[in-house]
C-alpha cells in the first residue's frame, strides 16, 4: 500500500501502481541528494533569518536534514517509487524524524525551483571536474608533444599522404581543441551558476524571502531574473550537453587516428597492454578497444543532445513534467565524458611511438612535391607553372618507381632548366618541415615555441 502523497489532499483515488513506477525518478535522481539537502538547509536558514519560520524550527529541520543525509550516504534510506523523487524522499524522511514541523521547509518554494537548483549545483561541480580532466589531458599531450617535436610523420589530407609534419605539432592540434573545449565549459558554467530558487512554482512567492542571501550561501554568481524562465529553462543542461558532444567529437577523431595508427598497416603507435584487448580466436591480435569505445560513445552523447533539444522544443512555459527526462540524459552524458577523458589520459600516458615507421611513412607519397614547387617559385616561376613542373616530375617518379630525391639533376633540368643542384636541399622531410616557420607552422623551432607558450595555459 502506497503512502499518502504530499499533494494527496485534492485526490480521492490512489495512483495507479504502474503509473507510480512510470512516474518515479528516484532511481536516478537520488544522486542529487547532497545538492537537495544543501539547498534545503540554506533555504530553511533563510526562512528563519527572514522571520518566516522560527529559529528553533529551523534548527530542528537543519539537524533532521543532516541526519537524512547521513542515512542516504550510508545506504540506510530505502528508495520507493511511491515517493517519486529525491525531493519527496528527503522531506518524507525528515517528517518521520522530526514530525510535522518538517512541513514548514517547503514554505515559499516548489519542487520546480528546487529541482532546477539541485541540478545547477550538481552540474556546476561536474563541469569543474570535466575542466580539470581536460586540463590533465592537455598536460599529458604537452609532455608527449615535447618528446616528439622532432618525430616526423606524414600529415594527411583526404587520408592521403600530404606533407611531412612534426608529430609534436599533430599532438598540439588536439591540445588546441581541448583548450577550446575547456573554455566552453568555463562559459557554460557562468550560465549554470545562477539561482532559480525563490521562483517557487512559476510566479514567485508572496513570502519576504532573501534570494540574494541564498545565492551567496550556495555560491551562485547571480539570481535568475525571471521566475517563469527560472523554472522552465533547461538550456544550461543543453549547453553543457553540446560542450560535451564537442569534447566527444574531438576524442572520437583522435580515437579514429589512434585506431588507424595502431593497425599494422600503419604501425605508428602501439597501445599499452593495459588499454588494449586480445581476440578470443586470433592469438596474434591486439585490438584498440579503448579508442574504439570512446569513438562509439561519442554517438551516445550526441544522441542525448538531440534528445534533450527535441524534448524541450515544444514545451509551453513554465514547468512541464517532460523536463524530468533531462536527468538521465545529462547524467549519462557527464559520466560518459568523464570516463572517456580518464581512459584517454591513461592510454596516452602509456602509448609507444614507433618513430622509425612514422619517419619512413613521412617520405612515402612524394610528400615534398610542394617544396619542389615552392623552390621553383623562388626561381621566379609563377606558382601555377611551378605546380605543373613538380607534378610532371612526380609522374616521372611514379612511372619509373623512384622518389623525387632519386631523380638525376639532368632529368629535373629537362623539366625546367632553372632547377639547380641546390634543389636536393629542399626535398628532404626535415627541410620541408623546417621551412614552415610561419606562426602556427610545423617547423621544429616553431612547435617548440608553441609548446612553451601553451604550458602557461595548463598550470
Ligand atoms: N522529479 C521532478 C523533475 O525532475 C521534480 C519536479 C516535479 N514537479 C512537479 N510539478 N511535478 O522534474
Amino acid at each position: 500500500m502506497s503512502k499518502s502523497k504530499p499533494w494527496g489532499g485534492r485526490f480521492s483515488q490512489p495512483t495507479d501502481a504502474f503509473m507510480e513506477s512510470f512516474s518515479a525518478s528516484i532511481h536516478y535522481d537520488s544522486r542529487l541528494f547532497r545538492q537537495d539537502i544543501q539547498g534545503s538547509m540554506t533555504h530553511c536558514r533563510m526562512l528563519a533569518r527572514q522571520g518566516i519560520i522560527a529559529e528553533s524550527e529551523a534548527d530542528l529541520i537543519v539537524e533532521g536534514l543532516a541526519r537524512v543525509k547521513v542515512e542516504i550516504e550510508e545506504g540506510r534510506l530505502p528508495f520507493r517509487d511511491d515517493q517519486e523523487d529525491i525531493h519527496m524522499h528527503v522531506e518524507d524522511r525528515l517528517r518521520e524524524l522530526i514530525g510535522p514541523v518538517a512541513g514548514k521547509l517547503h514554505t515559499a518554494r516548489s519542487r520546480n525551483d528546487q529541482v532546477a537548483t539541485d541540478l545547477r549545483l550538481w552540474l556546476r561541480e561536474e563541469v569543474d571536474a570535466i575542466r580539470e580532466a581536460l586540463r590533465s589531458l592537455q598536460r599529458i599531450l604537452l609532455t608527449l608533444a615535447e618528446t616528439h617535436v622532432e618525430t616526423v610523420m606524414p600529415g594527411f589530407t583526404h587520408l592521403q599522404n600530404a606533407q611531412p609534419v612534426s608529430f609534436g605539432h599533430h599532438l598540439m592540434a588536439y591540445f588546441e581543441m581541448f583548450d577550446r573545449d575547456r573554455q566552453r565549459f568555463g562559459e557554460a558554467r557562468k550560465r549554470i551558476n545562477q539561482l532559480p530558487l525563490g521562483s517557487a512554482a512559476l510566479a514567485g512567492t508572496p513570502f519576504p524571502i532573501d534570494r540574494a542571501w541564498v545565492a551567496k550561501e550556495l555560491g551562485f554568481e547571480g539570481i535568475c531574473r525571471n521566475s517563469l524562465d527560472a523554472v522552465s529553462d533547461r538550456d544550461f543542461v543543453i549547453e553543457t550537453a553540446a560542450a560535451c558532444s564537442l569534447v566527444m567529437m574531438h576524442l572520437s577523431r583522435f580515437s579514429e587516428e589512434l585506431i588507424l595508427w595502431s593497425s599494422p598497416a600503419f604501425g605508428f603507435v602501439e597501445l599499452s597492454d593495459a588499454f588494449a584487448t586480445g581476440s578470443s580466436i586470433m592469438p596474434q591480435k591486439k585490438n584498440p578497444d579503448a579508442p574504439e569505445l570512446v569513438r562509439g560513445k561519442s554517438g551516445r552523447v550526441t544522441g542525448h543532445l538531440m534528445g534533450l533539444l527535441t524534448m524541450m522544443k515544444g514545451l509551453p512555459l513554465a514547468y512541464n513534467r517532460d523536463m524530468q527526462e533531462d536527468k538521465e540524459a545529462i547524467f549519462d552524458i557527464i559520466e560518459t565524458v568523464r570516463g572517456c577523458l580518464k581512459v584517454f589520459a591513461g592510454m596516452l600516458a602509456e602509448i609507444r611511438v614507433h618513430q622509425k615507421a612514422m619517419a619512413a611513412a613521412a617520405k612515402v607519397g612524394f610528400t615534398t612535391a610542394t617544396d619542389l614547387a615552392d623552390y621553383l617559385v623562388r626561381q621566379g616561376i609563377p606558382f601555377r607553372k611551378a605546380h605543373e613542373v613538380s607534378g610532371r616530375l612526380v609522374r616521372l617518379c611514379v612511372e619509373s618507381g623512384r622518389t623525387l630525391e632519386q631523380l638525376s639533376l639532368a632529368e629535373m633540368q629537362a623539366a625546367d632548366p632553372r632547377i639547380g643542384a641546390d634543389v636536393v636541399e629542399v626535398l628532404t622531410v626535415t627541410a620541408s618541415i623546417n621551412a614552415r616557420k610561419v606562426v602556427g607552422g610545423t617547423a621544429f623551432a616553431t612547435v617548440r615555441a608553441a609548446i612553451e607558450a601553451a604550458r602557461s595555459q595548463v598550470v
